[in-house]
């Protein structure tokens, strides 16, 4: 997710090299994103192995094997669902509680508690006899995520040099597609390892937590979390290391002033709440929701499902999903090339189209072949597969990364990193809801559960063209000028904020003119 707390004001020009510190400590820190990665990627195919459903969910498992067993029903399970979603859930929560561990502590000491979280969740779900330790796991691995995801992108943005920023924030969306990749191919590999398999999958967390929990180690603390702590001194130290260089007076002493301004402010989410933080507030959770409501967590949760709904093999699906993956992290380096020279709005909205047509088709093949009981035929089953790579493309060059990117690009200062949580937060909430609805939805609405992710689609594609501003290429601190000043519709809100403003400093000015 490139969704980082975006440069401060004037920090463009500061001389700076990418070092070898910056780049371990981008390098470790990515690790958080490839863990939310393997475990998007590695529920999937895992709640698709005979041996794990025999375990833990029998109903769903002799459902499955019931020839007469409604396709679209085979796998509606709510505890099933809940396997699933009880991660982002858990995330959710933990990521209020992770950014106040974040300021308190650090962002270090934040990412080191994620991969003990994650570390304990893989032992406990490679070890689990029961749903409840399974379920015990996953609310484990989603305090990870929680932890992770707050510490993480803040922490590359604040240690990469301002010139290489952008493209740091963009691996590491791109290390969450080889998480969700390499988590595909291990469950292609595990499923042929009979009664056992699932538990290597679940185990494999375990790598990245501990690569990310020993890396820390020899990883510095972010000067500007130094400073913000008040401990000065160890902060100018740490950015001279960091930064290869003596003469970093001039950051320093910028790192200084926006702590200071930050830390004037005492409740960024009542000023969140004002009416002239509305364009921002509702552009940035929207994006966020609407992200989720691409529908693209159903290819990525559950495709091995999926195709076996629509009469795969159980090797072919998990092949298949390898596919998916590949296209998925293939297509998002396409985004790390071209955000800035195509624009957002463009992407957002080519995006959009690409996933409509995905959504209709597969929609169409299913309404039109796959009934109750039988499989569908051979030819459909490979365009449905092509269909929803097109499907994944459109998403990953688009609304994946830009529905981070953006909101941590459209906050001022003052609200930053509170409108930034709401955006953080809607995502977890979402996900959650689209995990744990999905198989349900299949079971009662069929086919159409696509339409539904089409409708959405469309709102969304209405939504970029005439509520979003273009932000490609405009200084964070201008934004206001340059973005939201300009729109036709949010320009009134920063022009009553605007007049307020004046009218505030007219009565200070007459108040002082009374007193002299
Ligand atoms: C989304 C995840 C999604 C992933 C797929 C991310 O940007 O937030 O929910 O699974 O992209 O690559």
């Amino acid at each position: 997710m490139a969704h980082a707390i975006a440069v401060e004001k004037g920090s463009g020009d500061f001389p700076a090299k990418l070092t070898g510190q910056v780049f371990l400590c981008c390098i470790v820190a990515a690790f958080g994103g490839f863990m939310f990665g393997y475990d998007i990627g590695i529920s999937g195919g895992v709640t698709s192995m005979d041996d794990f459903l025999k375990k833990f969910f029998p109903t769903v498992y002799v459902k499955k094997h019931e020839a007469k067993e409604d396709n679209y029903c085979k796998y509606d399970n709510e505890y099933l669902q809940l396997f699933t979603s009880s991660l982002y859930l858990a995330a959710m929560v933990c990521s209020l509680i992770a950014s106040k561990c974040c300021r308190r502590f650090g962002r270090k000491p934040t990412m080191q508690f994620a991969s003990l979280f994650f570390l304990i969740g893989a032992v406990l779900n490679a070890a689990a006899m029961n749903l409840g330790m399974l379920i015990a796991g996953r609310i484990c691995l989603g305090a990870g995520v929680g932890f992770g995801n707050q510490a993480v992108p803040l922490f590359i943005s604040e240690i990469a040099p301002p010139k290489y920023r952008g493209a740091l924030n963009c691996s590491f969306q791109l290390l969450i597609t080889f998480g969700i990749l390499i988590a595909n191919l291990i469950n292609y590999g595990t499923s042929r390892m009979v009664g056992y398999g699932w538990r290597i999958s679940l185990g494999g967390a375990a790598v990245p937590a501990l690569i990310l929990g020993f890396g820390s180690l020899l990883i510095h603390e972010t000067p500007t979390s130094l400073i913000e702590r008040g401990k000065k001194d160890e902060g100018l130290a740490a950015l001279k290391k960091i930064r290869g260089l003596e003469n970093v007076e001039r950051e320093y002493d910028e790192i200084v002033r926006a702590t200071e301004m930050a830390n004037k402010i005492k409740h960024p989410f009542r000023n969140l709440m004002k009416r002239s933080s509305r364009p921002q507030l509702v552009c940035g959770t929207l994006l966020a929701l609407f992200q989720q409501f691409t529908g693209m967590n159903v290819i990525m949760f559950y495709a091995p499902v999926l195709f076996q709904t629509v009469g795969f093999g159980a090797n072919a699906s998990l092949l298949s999903a390898v596919i998916t993956g590949c296209v998925n992290a293939v297509s998002t380096v396409v985004t790390i090339l071209f955000a800035d020279s195509f624009g957002r709005r463009f992407l957002l909205v080519e995006g959009a189209i690409q996933m409509l047509a995905g959504q209709c088709v597969a929609g169409g093949i299913l309404a039109v072949h796959l009934q109750s009981t039988n499989a569908i035929p051979e030819k459909y089953a490979h365009i449905l597969v092509i269909v929803v790579c097109v499907f994944v493309a459109g998403f990953a060059w688009s609304w994946g990364p830009l529905g981070w990117l953006i909101p941590s690009e459209i906050f001022p200062l003052e609200t930053r990193t509170a409108g930034f949580f709401f955006a953080v937060s809607t995502n977890m909430i979402c996900t959650f809801i689209i995990a744990q609805a999905f198989l349900t939805m299949m079971c009662h609405m069929k086919s159409a559960t696509f339409f539904f992710f089409a409708v959405w689609i469309v709102v969304m594609m209405c939504f970029t063209i005439f509520f979003l501003p273009e932000t490609k290429g405009i200084p964070i601190d201008e934004m206001n000028e340059r973005a939201w000043k300009k729109h036709w519709y949010w320009k009134k809100y920063c022009i009553e904020e605007d007049e307020q403003k004046k009218s505030g400093d007219q009565a200070d000015e007459d108040r002082s003119v009374i007193s002299q």
